[in-house]
């Protein structure tokens, strides 16, 4: 079947399935009937593709979480707003706060440029580290937050002592993301408690902590509750396996998220009713945190192993990816594994042999692994 005539029958056929409402149970498995738009290059590839470029959770999503989020599907015929309100409860309880220190979102990505609306007015500055999670800058340099950017230290650490010595009276917000993407790297509880005393007392620490549950990383969460100048920002796309789902949400003390809230539109209310459910399941789903952690561990520190013994020195990371030197590949890294059908390999700092890849399942980075020493010799 040529591939067009294939991507229409695939079509046709998700759509008839979906008609006979039997689309729930044949698409159960994510690879069982994959859509055309899951692989738009060449559909002969969907399934055989590696995607180990954007920290997704290759374990899948949460199994709790996916139960809840097609049971919710029959109800998305309402306004979701008690059940934002049953999830920030729900995150509030886990972080000994109250619903009126939550805020939800479409994903923390679009709280962390809210963060920086609120925190922008006429020649006000972030000061934040260089290289960092940066897909908001876009958003706080149009909100008119002028970014000033710390290099991190050769350990690829957040230099906190540099980052307090570049903030100035125009300073309103300081970024860190703990553990740092891209680098993968931690700080000491203590330096992370006394820089944000620090900062506080003039700016608002926006802290990031998409991957804390990788580590044993202490979260700044408690802070919040008499500190108006911090807030944590979390999310369901890494741990819980729900990138798609678009559900995260920041900490802050109330009187914070009552000027953070007024910049979404319509506050609360970002995420769908199926992607509220899922979160709420995620939660309760111990035993995939748990396994997704194990495994990410395990294959972790064989991808560091495997990297150190090809000559590429590697970052100790406490997330789900590695920055590795690859200086001592010749050609473009990203091509060659591209040509391999493996997606996964990005740079932050431009005109270095620094790059960061995901980790994957076992199997996936066996296949990176393996198209690495092929191509090193
Ligand atoms: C540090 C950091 N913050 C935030 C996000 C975005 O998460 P979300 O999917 O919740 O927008 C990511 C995603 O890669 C991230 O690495």
């Amino acid at each position: 079947m040529a591939a067009l005539d294939r991507r229409n029958w695939l079509k046709q056929s998700s759509l008839a399935l979906a008609a006979l409402g039997m689309g729930g149970r044949l698409m159960a498995h994510p690879q069982s009937q994959p859509a055309d738009w899951l692989a738009p290059w060449d559909e002969d590839t969907v399934g055989k593709l590696i995607r180990i470029g954007q920290n997704e959770n290759p374990y899948g999503v949460s199994p709790l979480a996916r139960k809840a989020m097609a049971e919710a599907v029959a109800h998305s015929n309402r306004y979701p707003m008690e059940m934002a309100t049953a999830l920030r409860e729900k995150i509030a309880r886990l972080h000994g706060l109250s619903k009126d220190h939550v805020l939800l979102g479409a994903g923390s990505s679009e709280l962390l440029g809210n963060t920086a609306a609120m925190c922008a007015s006429k020649g006000a500055n972030v000061v934040t580290a260089d290289p960092t999670f940066k897909l908001w800058f876009t958003a706080a340099e149009l909100y008119g937050l002028q970014i000033r950017k710390v290099p991190l230290n050769a350990g690829k650490v957040h230099q906190l002592d540099a980052m307090l010595a570049a903030m100035d009276a125009q300073t309103r917000l300081v970024y860190v993301v703990n553990p740092h993407n891209p680098t993968g790297t931690i700080l000491p509880d203590a330096d992370l408690l006394a820089f944000a005393e620090r900062v506080s007392r003039s700016a608002t620490l926006l802290i990031d902590e998409a991957y804390t549950e990788y580590a044993d990383t202490k979260s700044l969460a408690p802070l919040v509750a008499d500190n108006r100048q911090v807030v944590v920002a979390k999310t369901f796309s890494k741990i819980h396996g729900m990138a798609g789902a678009r559900v995260g949400y920041v900490l802050a003390h109330p009187d914070t998220i009552k000027k953070l809230s007024p910049w979404q539109p319509w506050a609360n209310a970002g995420p769908s009713a199926v992607s509220l459910a899922g979160a709420m399941a995620a939660m309760d789903d111990a035993d995939f945190m748990r396994s997704t952690r194990q495994q990410n561990e395990e294959v972790r520190r064989y991808v560091m192993q495997q990297l150190n013994q090809l000559g590429l020195p590697v970052i100790p990371s406490y997330t789900s990816f590695v920055y590795y030197d690859a200086s001592r590949f010749a050609g473009d890294l990203a091509a060659t594994l591209q040509a391999a059908n493996i997606q996964g390999v990005r740079t932050y700092e431009a005109g270095t042999g620094w790059r960061r890849t995901s980790i994957g399942t076992m199997d996936e980075m066996q296949a990176f692994v393996k198209v690495l020493k092929a191509a090193l010799g």
